[in-house]
């Protein structure tokens, strides 16, 4: 197979986000862009260079997070997209094989696409243009094709009113054989609307050397480029339907999935049940049969086969959920082991803590974890029972087969098979009840008649 290495662009200022935050980290499915882009590029089995701006140590962080090692270029001044590919010079000089250009800010993209530009080099083509047509081609460069071939792109600024007219846009992902690449890229001028140096024009010089331009047309979806907010909800819908009706077709019932978002790393099997309303942070694996009932929000928790989740539950990051347990509404579930076929069916915060196989868990009950400072743990054996309304103090154990009364407050441990009594005994007094009503009736009347007074 032909090397590749993969050029990304993550430079631009991204003033229309109107944010502190650099453009190419906004999260879809919970992933900052230029990380899709990365993620793609090296299922792929491409090398990698990114080129970013002057004040972007925070994308430099992120791409190295994904690719550790990728070497880094900074544009300092941005004068366009071939000035900011001749930054990576030595990346693509030491390059064997091909070499893609792809944008930061262009999540979407898929490795079937960069397989098929490869495909298209690997066939003779000395350079692919991957093409689209959008809604409105307004501010797009637009391909100048003949006879299949591509021999220029035309950026809209400097494009003739006939030029406007064509519908087939660049998306800014171009292919390129490496002697290709290198044979254009310095000699890319900026005489033009913008005064920059386009990467576009690499076509026109190449064609002028009468090499092979191919192009290739994909969905506009694929291509969408997040440079704005609205952009940003384009790219989330998207991203967000194309997993839906990827966990359908791998055999999970979605209730109603529009109302389901998923992150980008979210792992479902089959035979699993989603209700309307639920939503996934990153870090879920979900086991076969489990259901997670509506309304519920889980990131970071492994759910064991035939589990049921919710409706209403919650579940952060490091909740571990056996098979067969029941997590029920209202409850939080934090950095925890719930053993297999436990149940903490109701209104409960069990964080920081380990509950054996068979647990029932009444309503009500608060793991005491924290003091201010300091996480505790808690642990409950297997077939423990703990009674509605308690609270179990960490650091603390009850047994195996153990016992909590209902509204203790458990600050010792609790022996297997014990049961523990933490609360005052109950002292009925016979007739009190009636007593009191009747001197709270009196008074009551007392303070009417003297108001009337
Ligand atoms: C570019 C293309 C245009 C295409 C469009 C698709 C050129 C000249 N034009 O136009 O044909 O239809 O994308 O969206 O290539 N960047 C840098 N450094 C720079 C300039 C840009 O890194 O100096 C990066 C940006 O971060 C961005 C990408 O390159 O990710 C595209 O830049 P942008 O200025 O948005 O290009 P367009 O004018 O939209």
């Amino acid at each position: 197979m032909t090397e590749l290495l993969s050029i990304i662009l993550a430079a631009g200022e991204g003033t229309r986000m109107k944010s502190a935050l650099p453009k190419v980290l906004h999260p879809v499915g919970g992933l900052p862009v230029v990380s899709h882009v990365l993620r793609t590029v090296l299922a792929s089995g491409s090398q990698v260079a990114v080129v970013v701006g002057p004040n972007h140590d925070a994308v430099e962080a992120a791409v190295h997070s994904w690719a550790p090692g990728a070497p880094i270029a900074r544009q300092h001044e941005r004068l366009g997209t071939g000035h900011a590919v001749l930054q990576a010079k030595a990346s693509y000089d030491a390059a064997s094989g091909h070499v893609i250009v792809l944008y930061a800010d262009t999540p979407l993209v898929t490795a079937q696409t960069l397989a098929e530009i490869v495909a298209r080099l690997d066939g003779g083509a000395d350079m692919v243009v991957l093409g689209f047509r959008p809604k409105d081609p307004t501010g797009y460069g637009r391909l100048l094709t003949k006879d299949g071939r591509v021999y220029a792109i035309r950026e809209h600024k400097d494009a003739s009113e006939e030029e406007r007219k064509i519908g087939l846009c660049n998306s800014g992902i171009l292919g390129f054989r490496g002697d290709t690449l290198r044979s254009v890229i310095e000699r890319i001028g900026n005489s033009n609307a913008k005064g920059e140096y386009y990467l576009t024009d690499a076509v026109e010089l190449a064609a002028g050397d009468g090499k092979r331009i191919d192009y290739i047309e994909v969905n506009a979806n694929e291509l969408i480029g997040v440079d704005d907010r609205s952009k940003l909800a384009q790219a989330e819908a998207t991203f967000q339907e194309l997993r839906r009706d990827d966990f359908m077709k791998a055999g999970v019932t979605l209730k109603d999935p529009k109302s389901v978002w998923f992150s980008y790393d979210t792992q479902i099997a089959r035979d699993v049940t989603i209700e309307p309303n639920v939503v996934f942070g990153p870090g879920v694996t979900i086991e076969e049969g489990a259901v997670i009932h509506a309304f519920s929000h889980i990131e970071g928790a492994h759910i064991g086969r035939n589990a049921s989740i919710g409706p209403f539950a919650r579940l952060r990051p490091a909740a571990n959920i056996g098979a067969d347990a029941k997590v029920g509404n209202f409850v939080e579930i934090k950095k925890a082991d719930i053993g297999v076929g436990a149940k903490v069916s109701h209104l409960s915060y069990v964080g920081d803590a380990t509950i054996g196989a068979n647990v029932n868990i009444g309503a009500g009950v608060i793991t005491v974890n924290y003091d201010g400072f300091n996480k505790y743990q808690t642990v409950v054996g297997d077939g423990a029972f703990i009674g509605s309304n308690s609270s179990l103090v960490a650091p603390v154990n009850v047994g195996a087969g153990g016992f909590v009364v209902t509204g203790s407050v458990i600050t010792e441990d609790v022996e297997a098979d014990a049961m523990a009594f933490a609360r005052s005994r109950q002292t009925n007094k016979p007739g009190r009840a009636k007593e009191f009503f009747e001197q709270a009736k009196a008074k009551k009347l007392a303070s009417k008649q003297a108001k009337k007074v």
